[in-house]
């Protein structure tokens, strides 16, 4: 970076000797979100984190960031920014991308995200729907992000449980990235607000496959089945199901699918790879479950 935030617009140079060794092209994303913490610090720091791993989702790698900010300048003072953009700079710094600048509109509603550019090598493109029959599915967070801070909101969130959570947000996938690419990975995405079921339809596309999904094996957060069965499931939850339901073959109950369709804030990438690739991915260290396979079919999720 050799002009950073408070100039008209940021400049970051890239290197040639580096961009000289592939078939590179630009991968561009932006995403915002609402706090999910209390702690302005650690909203930003989650939100940054949600907001790259998109770029890692697609196989790249991020360079350049812009934070966008919505608040309300009677609502919050001048410290609360400070905090959510320090909180921000953190993970940038242990991603090793650099904040060229940014912009903040007035809105009722605090919102925070950036708008993030990587590079991608044209071999390594990952995108979601390229998984053939015969491949595995990996996942590499737990599932449950939704529900623990929804429980959080209502104050019945135990404080082992919150660290636990917030661990996994502010995770990076980029190690994880880099395992998919390493275990040739043909599909891949990272899951969100669709849930892992809504993101797995969007994996599916209009493929002629079937997802066979393991619930046992789906990594989940120690304490969901309490926060479902005491009721604190977000909205979204829900949503995801009824979109999903009709693509859903299963005889598990209501709450287990709803952990299932819970909204993730920064959760982890889901990839397909052949399974002769399964030794490369185990040696790489990173943390990741085997959650089912695809096979041949008509664009079902069968779910044991
Ligand atoms: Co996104
Ligand atoms: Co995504």
């Amino acid at each position: 970076m050799i002009v950073g935030p408070g100039d008209d617009a940021g400049i970051f140079i890239l290197k040639e000797d580096f961009l000289k060794t592939g078939n590179w092209a630009l991968v561009e994303t932006v995403d915002i979100i609402t706090p999910l913490v209390d702690d302005p610090y650690l909203f930003g720091a989650i939100s940054a984190t949600n907001s790259l791993s998109d770029i890692y989702a697609m196989g790249g790698r991020p360079l350049t960031a812009l934070a966008i900010l919505g608040y309300d300048p009677c609502d919050f003072d001048t410290n609360t920014i400070k905090e959510i953009l320090r909180g921000c700079l953190s993970q940038l710094e242990l991603a090793g991308v650099s904040l060229l600048g940014g912009h903040t509109v007035e809105d009722p509603e605090i919102k925070f995200g950036l708008s993030v550019t990587g590079i991608v090598s044209r071999d390594e493109i990952l995108r979601k729907d390229g998984g053939m029959p015969g491949d595995i599915l990996c996942l590499t967070k737990p599932l449950g992000t939704g529900l623990a801070t929804t429980a959080l909101k209502a104050q019945k969130l135990p404080e082992a449980a919150f660290k636990e959570v917030l661990s996994w947000m502010l995770l990076l996938n980029d190690k994880a990235r880099d395992a998919a690419i390493l275990s040739r990975a043909k599909a891949c995405t990272d899951i969100t607000g669709f849930g892992l079921l809504g993101h797995c339809m969007n994996m599916i596309s209009d493929k002629p496959v079937d997802y066979f999904l393991s619930f046992e094996k789906i990594p989940k957060l120690s304490f969901l089945k309490d926060l479902v069965k005491s009721g604190l499931v977000p909205k979204g939850a829900y949503d995801n199901l009824n979109f999903c339901r009709e693509r859903i073959i299963t005889e598990l109950d209501e709450d287990s699918l709803l952990i299932l369709t819970d909204p993730q804030t920064s959760g982890g990438l889901l990839f397909s790879i052949d399974p002769e690739n399964l030794p490369v991915l185990e040696k790489t260290g990173i943390f990741f479950s085997v959650i089912g396979e695809i096979k041949k079919g008509s664009g079902r999720i069968y779910i044991k």
